[in-house]
């Protein structure tokens, strides 16, 4: 047995929605992603329907059930829509599992290996926080569209894209939120039963307002290839905003997912254009932001404009800017990065950013 879990990166991430069709249309229309593989009834997949969407590096998965008695049917009543599973593309998926297993982790599916005309593909899944699962991929004799049950769909097939190109490269990092007084029991998962190796901390000194604090600390794998935030709450005055998470999504979940960039104006006045809608700080951020950051190559007023954040650490600076929720729900929603030799979260920026939720939250009555 091997003696540890070789990742090589996350294969994709996959969201239980109420609606696939539709959601794929804002993935595609909003966030610039193609449609390249489809599952339904006309694949004869019985229970589910599923969308890929693929842009630069980043594969999404949209999948909803087709009746009621879907396994997870329930899950959209207690979650509404939201990040299901991350799957991590492995060398050997039973090792992986074999190894997780043996090291904790509770096993969902054992390894399976599912053959059809274009190859074999493997997976196994694991628990991770919450409802959220990790899936051991390894489609090395694979060679369809995405997986068994999935049929190409060219992407002409839709009309010419009428949105604006986003240029969105790959994922960042994906931050979970747990429950009060789990992260560190979180955090010890992915050190000894992934052998991630944990970052940086925070603690609530660091991260809160007068309301929205909280504790997070990183694990990271494949020397930062795969970045894991974990947050949970800490007591502020009112409301954190990882509670209000956990009040609407019924539980621990994937919280955002940050997407690279690297011309972090254009995707921005791209996604803008496309309706995507983002938190605002206020324009006096932007008074003093250079004096904390020193020099960058962006011309301030463009990101005063668009409202892009800029933070500096030892190794350089990282640009940000996160979205509104992409749901109903007060619970998922996108972060867009650009980096510039920082490897850093924008702790700098959570003072303003948690004051722009804050105002948010104080909108919904949450706070
Ligand atoms: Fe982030």
């Amino acid at each position: 047995m091997v003696e540890e879990i070789s990742i090589r990166k996350i294969d994709h991430v996959k969201f239980f929605v109420g609606n696939a069709r539709q959601s794929a249309y804002f993935y595609r229309n909003a966030y610039g992603f193609d449609v390249v593989a489809y599952a339904g009834l006309e694949t004869k997949v019985k229970n589910e329907a599923g969308y890929v969407l693929k842009q630069g590096g980043i594969t999404f998965v949209l999948m909803s059930p087709l009746r009621a008695n879907h396994p997870d049917a329930s899950r959209l009543i207690l979650h509404g829509d939201g990040v299901s599973d991350i799957a991590l593309q492995v060398d050997d998926v039973r090792e992986s599992y074999n190894l997780a297993v043996s090291r904790g982790a509770v096993g969902v599916i054992g390894p399976r290996a599912v053959e059809d005309a274009h190859g074999v593909y493997h997976y196994a899944t694991i628990r991770a926080y919450g409802d959220t699962t990790h899936t051991f991929v390894n489609r090395d004799q694979y060679h369809g569209a995405f997986a068994p049950g999935f049929d190409a769909i060219d992407p002409s097939r839709y009309n010419p894209a009428t949105y604006h190109e986003t240029g969105l490269l790959a994922i960042d990092h994906i931050v979970g939120n747990v429950e009060e007084g789990k992260m560190n029991e979180w955090v010890e998962f992915y050190r000894k039963v992934l052998g991630f190796e944990q970052l940086v901390s925070f603690d609530d000194q660091d991260i809160s307002t007068e309301y929205s604090a909280l504790m997070s600390k990183v694990v990271q794998s494949g020397r930062g290839r795969i970045k894991f935030p974990i947050n949970e709450p800490a007591h502020g005055r009112r409301k954190s905003q990882i509670e209000e998470y956990i009040d609407f999504y019924g539980g621990a979940g994937v919280q955002h997912i940050a997407l690279a960039t690297n011309d972090i104006v254009h995707t921005v006045r791209a996604l803008k254009a496309n309706d995507v809608s983002f938190l605002r700080v206020p324009r006096t951020y932007y008074d003093t932001v250079l004096d904390r950051v020193g020099d960058i190559k962006e011309n301030i007023e463009e990101l005063a404009d668009l409202g892009i954040l800029v933070d500096r650490d030892d190794e350089g600076y990282m640009l940000q800017i996160f979205t509104k929720p992409v749901q109903d729900r007060p619970t998922l929603f996108f972060e867009i990065i650009q980096r510039e030799g920082s490897k850093s979260f924008g702790k700098g920026n959570f003072k303003a950013l948690f004051e722009a939720i804050e105002r948010e939250q104080e909108i919904r009555g949450t706070l």
